[in-house]
């Protein structure tokens, strides 16, 4: 039963302002790519063909312009409007067709993560019960934070705490069986009037069925909330980018590399592309050096 992908990419965006006025948060520049391509490129390297977009009804229409059905990567994208941002676990609320009892994966669309090994490990999550990603920061009041014992079992997890029992964020990432969306269907509102996702996780822990694993620090995981952790987002993309002449998060490539399209397929999403680099890697990769 092939899983699903959902890739939340609403919200005001006001902690961005004014960059963010009069174009999605997930619009955004990050190095040589909107900011979408990354939290999208982790469900594709996840092996997930069937993704829902959802945005706000203002910004929908500029993502449907710049990913189409989906068709031209071997993929299907659909879309759904969500009116007000009333929390990232109204997701499966929204959603809950387009699941239509499969399993899914929903990444935020402001999340980017990049490290070794990463497709293999998330390929390999079963369908049963939710596994979730912690990181280790800085702040972790600013994010959903793991509260663990002695033994490191997990006792609860806590959203934006103001005393953090761990420095253990939980990441944008998160991978449930079908059971979500009644599960999200059931949550009241929190204290600052969302759907919280943290309760979706709570409610999987208490039935035993949540499965919490580390991202080390071998992997990158930005969010990109702040004009200065944009910047910083770009410079880690350019500075590996440059090194190594790959890319990271080049849709066309991963869609290629996992057999959904062929070389022509290549050649020809890159054709209009060709002026730049983008489209110069991408002719690269299949040995049609310009
Ligand atoms: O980034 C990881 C963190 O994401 C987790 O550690 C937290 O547990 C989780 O609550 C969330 O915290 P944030 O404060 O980052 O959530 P934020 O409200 O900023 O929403 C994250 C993205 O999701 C943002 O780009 C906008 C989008 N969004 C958010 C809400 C509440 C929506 O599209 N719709 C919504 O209703």
């Amino acid at each position: 039963m092939a899983r699903k992908g959902i890739v939340l990419a609403g919200g005001t965006g006001s902690r961005l302002y004014p960059l963010t006025r009069g174009v999605s948060k997930q619009m955004m520049p990050v190095y040589d790519k909107p900011l979408i391509y990354y939290s999208l490129s982790v469900l594709l390297l996840a092996g997930i063909r069937e993704v829902l977009v959802i945005s706000t009804p203002d910004h929908l229409p500029s993502f449907k312009n710049l990913l189409g059905d989906g068709t031209d990567l071997g993929v299907s994208f659909e879309y759904a409007a969500q009116a007000e941002p009333k929390g990232i676990a109204d997701a499966f609320r929204v959603g809950a067709k387009f699941i239509d009892g499969k399993a899914v994966s929903l990444v935020l669309g402001d999340n980017i993560f990049y490290g070794e090994g990463l497709p293999r490990r998330l390929s390999a999550i079963p369908e049963t019960g939710a596994t979730i990603f912690t990181y280790a920061v800085q702040d972790p009041q600013r994010y959903g934070v793991v509260e663990v014992d002695e033994k490191r079992n997990t006792i609860t997890i806590e959203e934006k705490p103001d005393n953090p029992k761990s420095n253990l964020a939980v990441t944008g990432l998160y991978f449930y069986d079908s059971d979500v969306v009644e599960i999200a269907a059931g949550l009241t509102p929190s204290a600052r009037g969302e759907i919280e996702i943290t309760d979706v996780n709570n409610a999987y822990l208490q039935r035993g069925d949540l499965t919490i694993e580390s991202l080390s620090r071998g992997y990158a995981w930005f969010d990109t909330g702040t004009h200065d952790s944009l910047l910083d987002a770009s410079n880690y993309i350019a500075t590996i980018e440059r090194r190594q002449g790959l890319k990271i998060a080049c849709l066309e490539e991963i869609a290629w590399r996992q057999g959904w399209i062929d070389e022509a397929q290549v050649a020809r999403l890159a054709q209009p592309m060709a002026q730049c680099g983008y489209g110069q890697y991408l002719l690269s990769l299949i040995g049609d050096r310009p």
